[in-house]
């Protein structure tokens, strides 16, 4: 049976999630709070996770920021309170797949989880067939020909065969990590381990094990012992991600393994030589860090020695078609869709749209397309369905048949709820022929 994994502090929420649960045949875990879920997770992974955004103690950005770093798949729905849409695109940043604001009805809520579980199942299968297939991941290769682009590629050619450590910076979701691991994939080291650590997810007392290994009872805690993410990079490469999140004692540390090329594991007095390239990232200023004495100055000169940075996709509209099209044919053949293509005005849309979260949400967006697209092209009303509705409109973006578009969804779901999903009657509702709900059904993917 699949299971949901509800966070909300408010009782009756929980509830009504329970018994939608129990009405779609899923399993139910319900909590009340990000801790208690992120237990609730270990325990028992789920298929798809419900959260408010707003509860006492950890919110639910900080609960998804965490979930990330043990499972960066299961797919997230995400309940905001009105008016809140900001945190709802920061959500979507962090790969919740679509959102629902409060107060909202049961069956749109029922229709956002069968699609998130439906996108979950597809992703499974798309990971199976790419270890079948023994391959790397088809996202893998880095794509892009606008000129910002082409100078990295060029930096990235001379920078790659290299020893020297390289700081890759940017907004999130702009390919820090894809181009880290560009790095080694184009380095003499390509044969050894390419090994990631996310400064962020764990712990400062943690990642100093993570980092430089451990012996048993090192420390309380520390049944077994661990070999250092430091040891088992040597001769590959280590990417530190979002390093800006460091505490300074630790950079301390890194800082002098760094210079004296031997980690000591915790708990023992052994030194043992390593050789391992750096890539480090971070999404935050690290100068301003420095000047607030949050990051050591000695340490960031280590990390920078080559520095690419990574434009946001906004600045580089001209290779929103190319990775738009790239990501849809790959979801597609996939999914045995073939020959699924983008309207021009669809892709015109989404030249025009800001993307605040760079090429990652322009990823998830596309591979949503393709799931749940029925024709052989995606069409520009079914892009805008896909785009968060109710961003504020710029002043350059009075887009009127899209708020249209978003307000004629809304109302066909609305009577849909209202009449139990009986379409002749939702159809009364809305004053229109059945034949065309039918149509705008299909328009809207619903
Ligand atoms: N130039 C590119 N061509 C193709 N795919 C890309 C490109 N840049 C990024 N991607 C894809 O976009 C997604 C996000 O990239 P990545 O994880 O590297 O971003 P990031 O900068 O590390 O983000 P964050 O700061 O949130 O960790 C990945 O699926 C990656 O494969
Ligand atoms: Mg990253």
């Amino acid at each position: 049976m699949k299971r949901l994994l509800v966070v909300d502090d408010d009782a009756r929420m929980r509830r009504v999630l329970q018994i939608l649960a129990h009405k779609i045949g899923l399993d139910c875990a319900a909590v009340s709070g990000a801790d208690e879920a992120l237990a609730s997770f270990h325990a028992e992974r789920s298929d798809v996770v419900v959260t408010d955004l707003k509860m006492p103690g950890k919110s639910g950005i900080e609960f998804l920021r965490e979930l990330r770093a043990i499972d960066g798949e299961v797919p997230v729905v995400v309940l905001t309170a009105h008016g809140t849409v900001a945190t709802a695109v920061e959500a979507m940043k962090l790969g919740a797949v679509d959102y629902l604001q409060k107060p909202f009805d049961v069956d749109a809520l029922e229709l956002v989880i069968r699609r998130a579980l439906d996108l979950f199942r597809f992703r499974l299968e798309n990971r199976f067939l790419r270890e079948q297939a023994g391959g790397h991941p088809r996202s893998g290769e880095l794509i892009g020909g606008s000129p910002a682009m082409l100078l990295i590629f060029e930096l990235l050619r001379e920078v790659a065969p290299t020893r020297s450590a390289v700081l890759v910076t940017g907004e999130t979701g702009t390919g820090k990590e894809l181009v880290a691991r560009a790095i080694h994939e184009l380095s003499p080291r390509k044969d050894k381990l390419f090994v990631p650590l996310n400064c962020t997810a764990i712990p400062s007392e943690l990642l100093e094990s993570e980092l430089f290994g451990h012996v048993r009872g090192a420390f309380s805690g520390a049944q077994t012992d661990r070999v250092g993410k430091f040891q088992a990079a040597d001769d590959g490469t280590l990417f530190l991600d979002e390093i800006g999140d460091m505490d300074v004692r630790l950079q301390a540390k890194l800082l002098r393994v760094l210079q004296e090329k031997v980690v000591e594991p915790l708990g023992t007095n052994r030194r043992i030589p390593i050789d391992v390239r750096i890539v480090s990232s971070t999404n935050r200023d690290l100068e301003t860090a420095m000047r607030e004495g949050k990051f050591r100055e000695d340490l960031y000169f280590r990390l920078n020695v080559f520095h690419v940075k990574l434009p946001p996709l906004r600045e580089r509209k001209e290779d929103v078609a190319e990775l738009a099209e790239a990501f849809l044919a790959g979801f597609a053949r996939d999914l045995g869709k073939p020959g699924l293509r983008l309207a021009p005005e669809a892709v015109a849309l989404l030249e025009a749209y800001a993307w605040p979260g760079n090429i990652r949400e322009l990823r998830n967006l596309t591979e949503r397309a393709a799931v749940l697209c029925r024709g052989g092209i995606v069409g520009s009303s079914f892009v805008r369905s896909l785009l968060p509705a109710d961003v504020e409109p710029r002043a350059t973006d009075l887009d009127l048949e899209r708020a249209l578009g978003d307000l004629e969804r809304r109302m066909i779901l609305d009577a849909l709820a209202a009449t139990g999903d009986d379409k002749l009657a939702a159809a009364k509702l809305l004053g229109i022929g059945e034949r065309t709900l039918w149509t705008k059904l299909k328009k809207h993917a619903i």
